[in-house]
Parts: C-alpha cells; structure tokens; sequence
C-alpha cells in the first residue's frame, strides 16, 4: 500500500514500463532517491546494492562528479542543437570519430539515437534502405533469436523474441524471423555437445535462410551475449558458424551490443570476445553509463556508400530524431568512455567478473540451483524445482519474482528472468564488494528455499 505522498501521487499518476499495473497499484514503488557507487538509497533512507547497475548500464557507478560536471559544462555552453541539415557540434562529432577508434575494425560511420530501440529500429529502416539502394527490393526479413531483446518499438520488439514483449501487442510484425535461442543448457539435445550444438543452430539458421528465400532475407540480428534472455553466453563457435552461414547469403551481421559494450564482457566490445565481425554494430547503456540517453549505430563503410548515393538520389535521408546526437549527451558519453579508458575498467569488468563467477560458482551446489552461467561481469543463477531433471517449477517466474522481492529486504537489487536470477554490476565493484552483494543473495536465496519447502505460501 503506498505510504506517503510521493508513493500516492505515482499510483495515481504513473504508468510503468515493464510492470503489472494492478500488482503496483497494490504495493506502491520503491522510490529511488540518490546514488553512490554501486549503492542506492531510497526516500526511506534504505540502502541497496544495484547489482544490475540500474538497468544493465551504470558502468561507472552512481554519483561520478566528472559526468556531472561534463553535463553542467556543456548546458551552459549549448544545451541544445541538432544535427539535421548539414549542422553540427563539437561533442556528436567528435563522439562518432572516438567511437570508430574504439570498435571493431572497418566500423567506419555513426548515427545517434536516444535508446536502443530506437537504435535497432533505425537499423532496421537504413538496412531496407540500403537494399533499396542496391535493387533488392525484397531483401527486407531480418531473423533473430528467441530470447533476444531489441527494444520494445514496433520495429524492434518485432525482433525481441520475448513473449512478454509482444503479448497483447499485435507483435511481431512479418519481417521478423526467430531462431533457436543458443542455450546449451535448456536447449541442447541430450548428450549433444556445445559444438555440436552450434553446428545445429548455425545449420538451423542457414535451414531458414534457404526457406525463406536468401534473396528475401536482408540480416541477422544478436547480442554477442544475450542480456534481457536470461545471460545466455551461446556455445563456443556459435557465432563464427553463423556468421560463415550468413556470408555465404549475402546476409548481414547485426551485433546489438546494447548491454555488452564497453567492457561488460571484459572487452571493450563483444564482438571482440566472441570473434564477430559485424557490418553494423549497436550500443547504448554504457555509452553514457545511462547519466544521459544516447545510443549509437556504427557501420561498414560498403554499408554507408550506396546509402549515401541513395540520399543525392531522393534528396535527403528522410531519418532523424529531434534529439539525436543531443550535445549534452554525447559530451557524456565523451567523459565517460575518457573514465573507462584512464580507469581501465574493461580490464578491470575482466577481472571482477572472473572473481563474480567464481564466488557465484559455489551456489551450483545449492538445492535450488539449475546452472551459473555467465561471460565478463555479467551472469545469472537458474533456479529450478529439480536439479537431476532440469526442471522448471510449475508457474515459471514465480521463484524468481520471490526471490527479487524478498532481495529487496536484504538491501540487494537483483533481476529476475523467469526464474533466473541475473548480475551485472557496475564496472567499478570491489571484491569486497562482490563479497557483500553475494552474502546478500544467499540469504535471500535460503529464504526463498524456506518458503518453496513450505509449499509457496500466499505466492
Ligand atoms: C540488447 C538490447 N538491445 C536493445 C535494448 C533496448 O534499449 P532501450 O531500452 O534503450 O530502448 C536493450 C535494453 O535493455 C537491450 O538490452
């Protein structure tokens, strides 16, 4: 029940994203007040560790003077401007040339969004473009992967491969193909080893390409690792078979490196760490560690030429957002990948993750417990009803949404996926701090144990 003013004011006036309204009317928010490092603090003045750095994203920790001090920097200086019709400024431009340094080879040219989805929606129209450019004019399907998560627009929940995304929504629209989510634990035939595994799935892809027709399918879209579908890290050689697939028809490769870039992998990109070389490339989140929206799209330069053409041809390229490439926003963006490099937290997402997934190794012996998976500072903890068997309990995701509750009690943010249970915290985390985070997590865990012994009362 809300319980003061502010609590009152949000039931009444507040929709959420990605929340059951009726279950918040009920219990009211858990209002966020300020931030310190991988803390945050609530109106009531409880502490929290934010063990999935906010949403995916505050790479360097809550409450950094440096970001805040380039923000106020640049809103006294222009606040505001835009980049449509040949104009620019400083920050955007020099964002774009710093981030071609940055990622992988041959991503030479950069367009600005304000979130991911709008990124990957983006994506979608400058790839139909292109293929317009060049003629081939049914080349527009793009196949993703069940689990995955691109956004909620229209365009890109269309490729998220999330039922809860899409339920009640009229979605996914037609372009948009889903293939086997690359999950060897859930998804690999029994006995079937992670590289034969891969050889199926790659082999499925190329199944579907053949189907659909090769002349009608334009891309392939990924997270290097999968984020919002449970940390799913996909089997080893995973992604060179697809990509050889992919080759072979003309298809693009698509790396949604929303949540994995910039150091969440321990590299700098995720394509790095799993040997991708994609045409274009997505990122956001940690970007600005989220103190700003942006998001970026980097392309192949055989990408950007015949879209170029195809501009002089019609005239412009009709495709823009008022607040794309905002100054205050890529000036972020520009001292916080400053941050990341001075303070080598990419090799430091390395080494915090490798001590992360070992410590949350010693929970695979726990009753509750499917599998620990993870890559770089990112993971996620399964649980299930039977360990021998793998399998789920009866109404999956009500374990995990116990467990993220009642973690709430214990001064700990974690996510639920289902029923697992994912971590991605800030880059900047101590071992001590990791310590603390997973003493945390199992005394929830053993709480949720307790209460799934006792038959689940009152879920
Ligand atoms: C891999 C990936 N792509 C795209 C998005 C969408 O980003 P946004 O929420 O900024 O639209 C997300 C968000 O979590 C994501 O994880």
């Amino acid at each position: 029940m809300p319980t003061n003013s502010l609590h009152s004011l949000d039931v009444a006036h507040h929709i959420h994203p990605v929340t059951n309204l009726r279950r918040h009317e009920r219990q009211g928010p858990i209002v966020i007040d300020r931030g310190e490092g991988i803390y945050v603090y609530d109106d009531e003045g409880r502490q929290y560790i934010e063990a999935m750095a906010g949403l995916w994203s505050v790479g360097v920790g809550f409450g950094e003077p440096r970001l805040v001090e380039a923000a106020a920097k640049q809103l006294s200086k222009l606040p505001y401007y835009h980049v449509f019709s040949h104009k620019a400024h400083a920050p955007s431009t020099l964002l774009a040339a710093k981030l071609t340094e940055l990622a992988p080879a041959g991503l030479t040219h950069v367009f600005f969004t304000n979130s991911g989805a709008e990124a990957n929606d983006s994506v979608i129209k400058f790839v139909w473009y292109y293929n317009n450019a060049l003629g081939r004019t049914e080349k527009k399907k793009f196949i993703s992967r069940e689990g995955a998560y691109h956004g909620i627009t229209i365009a890109a929940a269309s490729l998220t491969g999330l039922a809860g995304n899409q339920k009640g929504f009229d979605l996914p629209l037609p372009f948009a193909r889903h293939a086997t989510r690359p999950h060897h634990y859930r998804n690999a035939l029994p006995g079937e080893s992670e590289e034969a595994f891969a050889d199926r799935l790659a082999q499925e892809i190329e199944d579907l390409i053949l189907a659909e027709g090769p002349e009608t399918v334009a891309a392939f879209i990924g997270e290097p690792v999968m984020g919002a579908g449970g940390v799913i890290v996909p089997p080893k050689g995973y992604w060179q078979k697809v990509q050889a697939v992919c080759c072979k028809y003309d298809v693009l490769i698509v790396a949604d490196e929303v949540i994995n870039g910039f150091g969440r992998l321990g590299t700098m990109f995720g394509c790095e760490a799993l040997g991708i070389e994609p045409d274009i490339l997505v990122c956001s989140k940690q970007i600005t560690s989220s103190y700003q929206p942006l998001a970026a799209i980097l392309m192949k330069d055989s990408i950007y030429q015949p879209i170029a053409d195809q501009s002089e041809k019609l005239g412009m390229l009709g495709h823009g957002y008022t607040t794309g490439a905002h100054p205050v926003a890529t000036a972020v963006a520009l001292e916080n990948l400053a941050i990341i490099e001075e303070r080598g937290l990419v090799a430091r997402a390395a080494a915090m993750g490798e001590y992360m997934r070992a410590s949350l190794a010693r929970f695979a012996d726990h009753p509750l417990v499917g599998e620990v998976r993870g890559m770089g500072l990112i993971a996620a903890v399964e649980l299930v009803a039977d360990k021998a068997t793998k399998a789920r309990f009866d109404s999956v995701g009500k374990v995990g949404l116990k467990l993220f509750d009642r973690a709430h009690n214990h001064g700990l943010i974690v996510r639920a996926i289902g029923d697992s249970i994912a971590f991605c915290p800030p880059m900047i985390i101590t071992e001590a701090e990791i310590d603390e985070m997973l003493r945390r997590f199992a005394a929830t865990l053993d709480e949720v144990e307790a209460w799934v012994k006792a038959g689940m009362p009152d879920a």
